[in-house]
């Protein structure tokens, strides 16, 4: 039906993540490997055509729009890209329109963020140490993201805080951390790394399930298990004392495929219908070979019609080999 996407499995597909670049102004260990080769520039879809690619997801009844990198606030003129989407907003027929970010360029764009209509943003953040920050991004400005987060939150910008898990390095600050985010208004959230392309660390050591990390968060505090739901595939409990929420991604411990509504699409047009398979389907030709988006629609339903029922993700400590083979910065998550 036209304003509908619902897969073989009877899931709707309402969200859509859009790459906006593959460059990223950090180099997350666990994320890029040090000497990752960027796309040259004529590669990316220009910022008329992530419009009309959002606009034609938006026609098809996707209500959550989440922009992603790389780092998606390095992407040359994204306010005004930004700016133009939000016309979507003010139509009704987008509920959200928000960014998946490092935060090491808020202070320049909290503001702007917000008078595009843009509610809350997502920053990630692995540790408050700053000597640990710029081991894990390997050259961070710890200071620069926490002016840019005060500053989104000046800019009336609700944040979430996405912190992977990694054993031997934040393990023994996640409670600290919590109470930090709580303590400034800010939800936190909890993920599991997922092996995804190749990096130097070996991630197989540092993965830390999250069924742990909960179970000795709930000998420290009362989580109460609450119905509070975003687009997103975390599961949140209320913590009785900070009266914060905290959120749980654990796509190795507790799969939640089942209730999967989203895709995402690379800076270069690539729809990856799942993040954790190979599977993907070309919409760059489909977006360029005419002027209207019906070839680009008709591409968007055959994806579909081929979404995987689940992830592949496995973490073997056998072979430690990634399950997939492109680097989580291919699509931002
Ligand atoms: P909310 O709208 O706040 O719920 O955002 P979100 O959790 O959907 O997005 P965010 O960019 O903050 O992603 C947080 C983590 O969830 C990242 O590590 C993503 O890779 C991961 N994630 C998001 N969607 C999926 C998914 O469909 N499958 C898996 N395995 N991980 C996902
Ligand atoms: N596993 C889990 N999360 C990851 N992220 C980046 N790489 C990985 C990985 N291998 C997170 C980032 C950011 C989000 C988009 O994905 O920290 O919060
Ligand atoms: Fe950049 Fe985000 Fe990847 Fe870190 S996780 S290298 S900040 S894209």
């Amino acid at each position: 039906a036209p304003g509908e996407m619902v897969d073989p499995f009877g899931r709707h597909v309402t969200y859509v993540r859009i790459s906006v670049t593959d460059r990223c102004d950090f180099r997350c260990v666990y994320c890029m490997a040090e000497d990752m080769q960027f796309l040259p520039k004529r590669d990316l879809l220009s910022l008329e055509e992530l419009d009309r690619l959002a606009s034609t997801f938006v026609a098809k009844g996707v209500k959550r729009l989440r922009l992603t990198g790389g780092e998606p606030l390095v992407r040359k003129n994204i306010m005004h890209f930004i700016r133009s989407l939000s016309r979507h907003l003010d139509s009704g027929a987008l509920k959200e329109l928000t960014l998946t970010t490092n935060g090491s360029q808020l202070t320049r764009f909290a503001g702007d963020l917000k008078a595009a209509g843009v509610e809350r943003l997502n920053v990630s953040l692995d540790t408050l140490n700053a000597d640990k920050f710029k081991a894990i991004t390997r050259w961070g400005d710890f200071d620069q993201v926490m002016a840019g987060i005060k500053a989104a939150q000046a800019a009336g910008l609700k944040l979430k805080i996405n912190a992977v898990a990694l054993k031997g390095f934040n393990d023994d600050e996640i409670p600290a951390m919590i109470e930090w985010a709580h303590g400034e208004g800010m939800d936190m959230t909890l993920i599991e790394t997922m092996p995804m392309g190749e990096i130097e660390e070996d991630r197989t050591d540092r993965y830390l399930p999250l069924s742990e990390v909960r179970g000795r968060l709930a000998e420290r505090w009362t989580l109460q298990n609450i119905p509070y739901k975003t687009g997103g595939p975390a599961r949140y409990v209320e913590v009785a004392e900070t009266g914060g929420r905290l959120g749980f991604i654990t796509p190795m411990t507790h799969n939640f495929c089942e209730s999967c509504n989203r895709v995402r699409v690379t800076c270069t047009g690539t729809l990856y219908m799942c993040l954790g398979q190979e599977d993907a389907v070309d919409l760059r030709e489909p977006l360029r070979a005419s002027e209207g988006d019906e070839l680009l629609s008709d591409a968007i339903d055959r994806a579909i019609s081929r979404k995987p029922k689940g992830h592949d993700f496995v973490i073997d400590r056998q072979t430690r080999a990634p399950s997939v083979s492109r680097h989580m910065s291919v699509t931002g998550g």
